[in-house]
């Protein structure tokens, strides 16, 4: 008896500790605070975090994968009898690497500074089709590029390099490989070119000395300082803003570079990322929660309000390509900035197929017909901690055809986004990773949910506590029946029927 009563005030005692412990621990968010602590702690980039050394060297498989539109009736279009036809072509898939080099820390380890190497790998089993073979017609880019120089020249020089132009056999199409158009030919033109200007660049493709480079000096916050800093851009090649964009507002660096954000992201957040091959910052929102091996996530996509930035701007990696050829550091951007207002430029970057662009894009041209899935771009980040575990890019380069005067090459043409080429970029979370953030998010809910534990185990000590008390009343009466008992009271520490044995219990007291 004493052993008994002794129980049930331990027990009632103890449960009600616990339950208010728990209620209290719940209320307070105690456990919620240290653990999301330890996670703002852990998001940094410091030396030895498993965070930087995924940061410096991506495990993932990044692919790029390039489609080209091969013109089928140049010879119509340029007599204006018809629209331009494309097909598409491709894939032409390329493994990506892009380690950090040259990581240092400055002010105090509260920024890193690194430059990101990109290498590309063809992958012949991942393409369609042979890069030395597959034969595409398209815009005679270098040609289009000079015009567009000449522009505003007045009609003498144009005419005279017109004329030039048409002595050596330039005309406003090309025909190259897969691998030349990307990786570089000899252009004719260019090659004269470079009798007048010795420092021009022979050679035009478009991704053209980009084996092996860096796109410049990144500075980050390393998020030790404030968490929602982590992995955002300082300055780029040594510059807070930019200076191409005709805005202040254009020319910020908003935001990371997309390859990691600051954990606990929410839903109304607006997550900018910089990308360089753009020179320009764009935002996404959330569009809806997914999961990828497992790992919820919430994905981000540019919306509508991103339309005019992609339709409309132009590309500087392209741009400065060019540049580059012609040496004319002088004008650097004026063509860029000129043509903008009155809505041209040679280069145009748009989604794939003119997605979310206006449909008189696509409408200009037989073959374009976007497609959501197969077009869009979008994130998928874990946001617990802030870590892309999916991530599809797309984009596509367009040259705005338009007439030059002057140049009896484009008499017929009309103004047309005609494009060249999209390409996709994707990495998927490998296994290795997904399972340590599988274990990683289950310790984060097992610890936040801990006052919810103790809470329950409160309430299971009151239960056994009022279950010991009502055997000890009843038992009070006739305390030599005790033996009887001992098989009900062993059902009683069954939770789920603790309501049944209670009733069945009555009927055999009574009889
Ligand atoms: C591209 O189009 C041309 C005709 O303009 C055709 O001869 C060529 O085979 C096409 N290339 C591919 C890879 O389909
Ligand atoms: C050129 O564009 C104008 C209006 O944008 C249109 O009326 C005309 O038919 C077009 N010409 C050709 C050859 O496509
Ligand atoms: C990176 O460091 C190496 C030597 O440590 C140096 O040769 C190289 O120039 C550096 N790269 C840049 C872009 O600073
Ligand atoms: C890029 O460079 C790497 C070596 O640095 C080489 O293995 C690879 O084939 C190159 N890719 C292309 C497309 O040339
Ligand atoms: C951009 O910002 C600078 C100072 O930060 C200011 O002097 C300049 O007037 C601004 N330009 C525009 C176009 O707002
Ligand atoms: C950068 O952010 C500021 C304020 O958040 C915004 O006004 C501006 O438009 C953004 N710029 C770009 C290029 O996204
Ligand atoms: C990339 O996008 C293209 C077309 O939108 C699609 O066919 C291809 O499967 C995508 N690649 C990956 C790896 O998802």
């Amino acid at each position: 008896m004493r052993k008994g009563s002794c129980c049930m005030f331990m027990s009632g005692v103890v449960g009600a500790v616990l339950l208010i412990m728990g209620i209290g621990l719940f209320v307070s968010g105690l456990f919620q605070t240290l653990i999301h602590n330890k996670l703002k702690g852990e998001i940094t980039l410091t030396e030895g975090s498993k965070i930087f050394a995924s940061w410096k060297n991506p495990p993932p498989p990044v692919y790029i994968q390039f489609f080209f539109f091969n013109l089928t009736n140049p010879e119509e279009f340029l007599k204006g009898e018809a629209k331009p036809r494309l097909t598409e072509m491709g894939p032409y898939t390329f493994r990506q690497y892009r380690p950090k080099r040259n990581v240092t820390f400055v002010d105090n380890g509260k920024k890193v500074s690194a430059y990101t190497v990109k290498s590309f790998v063809f992958l012949p089993e991942k393409s369609v089709g042979d890069l030395k073979v597959d034969m595409v017609t398209t815009v005679n880019i270098p040609a289009v590029a000079v015009m567009n120089r000449l522009k505003g020249m007045g009609f003498w020089v144009s005419s005279g390099v017109s004329m030039y132009m048409g002595s050596i056999g330039t005309t406003l199409f090309m025909t190259h490989t897969v691998e030349e158009m990307l990786w570089g030919f000899k252009d004719p033109l260019l090659t004269r070119l470079k009798t007048i200007k010795p420092d021009t660049d022979e050679y035009f493709g478009i991704m053209r000395n980009k084996n092996g480079s860096d796109d410049g000096e990144f500075v980050y916050h390393t998020g030790k300082q404030n968490y929602l800093d982590f992995g955002r851009i300082y300055t780029w090649k040594g510059e807070k803003m930019l200076s191409i964009w005709k805005t202040n507002q254009s020319n910020m660096i908003n935001g990371s570079d997309g390859s990691g954000f600051h954990p606990f992201l929410s839903k109304e957040e607006r997550l900018n990322v910089f990308t360089p091959d753009l020179c320009r910052s764009i935002h996404m929102r959330f569009e809806k929660e997914v999961e990828v091996k497992g790992i919820p996530a919430y994905r981000f996509t540019p919306n509508e309000e991103c339309r005019e930035v992609f339709v409309l701007e132009v590309a500087c990696t392209f741009y400065s390509s060019m540049e580059e050829a012609f040496m004319t550091k002088v004008v650097k951007y004026q063509p860029l900035l000129n043509t903008l207002s009155e809505m041209g430029a040679p280069v145009v970057v748009s989604f794939p197929h003119f997605h979310l662009g206006a449909e008189k894009y696509a409408k200009a041209i037989d073959g374009i017909s976007p497609v959501h899935k197969l077009h869009q771009t979008f994130l998928d980040l874990n946001p617990t901690l802030g870590v892309p575990v999916r991530a599809m890019k797309r984009a596509q380069i367009n040259i705005h055809l338009e007439r030059v005067t002057g140049f009896l090459l484009t008499r017929n043409l009309n103004g047309t986004i005609f494009p060249i080429l999209f390409l996709n970029e994707s990495v998927v979370i490998d296994d290795a990773s997904a399972a340590r953030i599988q274990k990683l998010l289950l310790i984060v809910t097992l610890v936040s949910h801990f006052p919810l534990v103790l809470g329950a185990l409160g309430i299971i000590l009151l239960l056994v506590c009022i279950i010991l008390v009502i055997r000890f009343y009843q038992n009070k009466p006739s305390a030599k029946k005790d033996t009887s008992y001992a098989p009900v009271s062993a059902k009683a520490d069954d939770q789920d029927e603790k309501n049944g044995t209670y009733i069945g219990m009555t009927p055999v007291d009574k009889s």
